[in-house]
Formats: C-alpha cells, structure tokens, sequence
C-alpha cells in the first residue's frame, strides 16, 4: 500500500499484514508518540482529542469514523447490519479515506471522510448510523480490519514515520486492543444524562429532528453493546487514567491530557 502523508486508508490491504506483537515497535528505546482516549459516546473524547493533538502537533486520528463509514456503507447498500458474513466482506473491501479538511469544507468538519471516494462526513453522522453503527462494530471481522489498519497508523506515526509528530487516537478499545503499547491512556467518561444533553445540542444545532429522550435511549442502548460485546468491548485499561469530564470544562481536561503527556515524554522530552 501507498504512503499518503495525511491520509489513511483502510480496505483490501493484503492478508498478510499482521498484527505487530513487538512489545516497542519504534527503533530504539524512543517514547511511542502516542495518546490513546477512549470511553464512551459523547463523554468527549473527539473535542478533547482534538485540542490535544492541536497542541502537540499530532495526528487526530477518530476511529470511530470508521466504524461509521462501514456502516454507512452497510446501510447504503441494503445489506442486513447483522449479516455477519456480509458486513465483515464489506468492511474488508470497502475504501474509506480519511483526511484533513481542506479549505473548501471549513464546515466544522475535524475531518473529511469519504467511501469509495464519496464525501459522507455529514452521512456518518445521522442517528440513523447511530443506531446501527453499535451492531456493526461488534461483529469480529469489521474490528480485525479496522483495528489492522488503525495499529499500522497508531504505530507508525508514533514512531515518528509519519508527516505529524505523534498521534492522539480516540475510540473505544484503543489503550485496551489496537495500541495498548501507548505510554498515555486516558479514559474519559461522564453522566449519561451529560453526555445524551450534549449529544442532543449536537444533532439539533446540526437541524435533525430529534428528542432529547430518543437520544438518551439511543446511548444508552449503544453503551450497554459496546460494553458488553465479546470483541474489544468499551472498558478502561487497568492503566488508563480515568477521567470524568461532568464537572470540567474542556480546556481544563485538555490541559489535564497535555501535562500528563509531557511528564511521560509525549510532545517533548520528559524532564531528567
Ligand atoms: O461520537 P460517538 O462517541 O457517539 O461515537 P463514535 O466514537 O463515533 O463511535 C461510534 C461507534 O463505533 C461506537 O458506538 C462503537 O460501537 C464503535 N466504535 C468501536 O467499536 N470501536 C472504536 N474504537 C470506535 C468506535
């Protein structure tokens, strides 16, 4: 596969590609330039996130673009999300691009995210994916392709391969299953309540018709999949720090994430 600085690919990628088992997988005794945020929707990890590699001069990388572009794609085509053998071809064939927003799409997008080079970055985010994303993501074969190519990512740039610095990666298993190598894991969490209220303004400020009830339900239903299944489920590493963003504004976690970051010698040199 191509080296395209800024974007990453996922999709047929040769089955020989194999996990890296490699307790460090940069030359050296180098700091893996990573920071792994995981926790639950909306406990905001993209906004933190976000600001975290802003500030370092990394790659934000959201992975949960992807589990929502398969299952964009999964809906669009009419497959049946629970077709275990048909999802799982599909997120093994289907090309998704993920790539800094140019100048042309300064809608607010963190990033534009495209199959089969359509834009879908506003697609992705419907309560109609929202509702199935959870099913698709728990099917075995998406998460071994998704986490192959989010790993290759994860590893690359933070040995320093890459056209960023290092990389913040958020999603749900990432200190747990796709990079628990990641000297910086951090588990944000809140409320359900917070986190449905946030999600709401969200939806609505976008124009979606939703209530805030549907919207709590929905989480809650997608919470209890993604903490239940058998694969990778939604659970803190025992060495993640724990995070709850309820009574903190955003900066103040950021600013949190950041200083943890430089004392373990991520963004810069930890201190003799
Ligand atoms: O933005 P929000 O927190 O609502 O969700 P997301 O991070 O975009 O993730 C959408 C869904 O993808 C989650 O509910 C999970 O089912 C799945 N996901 C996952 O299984 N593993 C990840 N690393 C990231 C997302």
């Amino acid at each position: 596969m191509e080296d395209h600085p800024g974007e990453h690919f996922s999709g047929p990628s040769g089955p020989q590609v194999r996990a890296r088992q490699e307790a460090h997988p940069c030359p050296g005794d180098r700091v893996l330039q990573v920071i792994a945020i995981d926790g639950p929707a909306a406990s905001g990890k993209s906004t933190v996130g976000y600001a975290v590699a802003q500030r370092l001069g990394f790659l934000y990388f959201d992975t949960g673009v992807m589990y929502r572009a398969v299952t964009w794609a999964v809906l669009d085509r009419g497959v049946d999300p629970r077709d275990e053998a048909a999802v799982g071809r599909l997120a093994e064939t289907v090309r998704i691009e993920i790539q800094a927003p140019d100048a042309l799409h300064a809608d607010g997008r963190q990033a534009t995210v495209r199959v089969e080079g359509q834009d879908v970055t506003w697609a992705i985010r419907t309560p109609e994916v929202d509702k199935h994303v959870s099913l698709v993501a728990a099917h075995p074969r998406v998460r071994m392709a998704m986490t192959r190519r989010q790993r290759e990512i994860g590893h690359r740039y933070g040995c320093g391969q890459g056209d960023k610095a290092g990389v913040v990666m958020v999603g749900r298993d990432i200190g747990t299953v796709v990079l628990p190598d990641a000297p910086l894991k951090i588990y944000l969490d809140a409320p359900v309540e917070e986190r449905a209220r946030r999600r709401y303004l969200e939806l609505v400020g976008r124009g979606k018709e939703v209530s805030y009830e549907q919207v709590l339900a929905d989480m809650r239903r997608r919470d209890t999949l993604d903490s239940h299944r058998e694969v990778a489920p939604l659970r803190a590493a025992p060495d993640a720090v724990v995070v709850d963003t309820g009574g903190l504004t955003p900066e103040e976690v950021v600013a949190r994430v950041v200083a943890l970051a430089h004392e373990r010698g991520i963004g810069r040199e930890a201190p003799a």
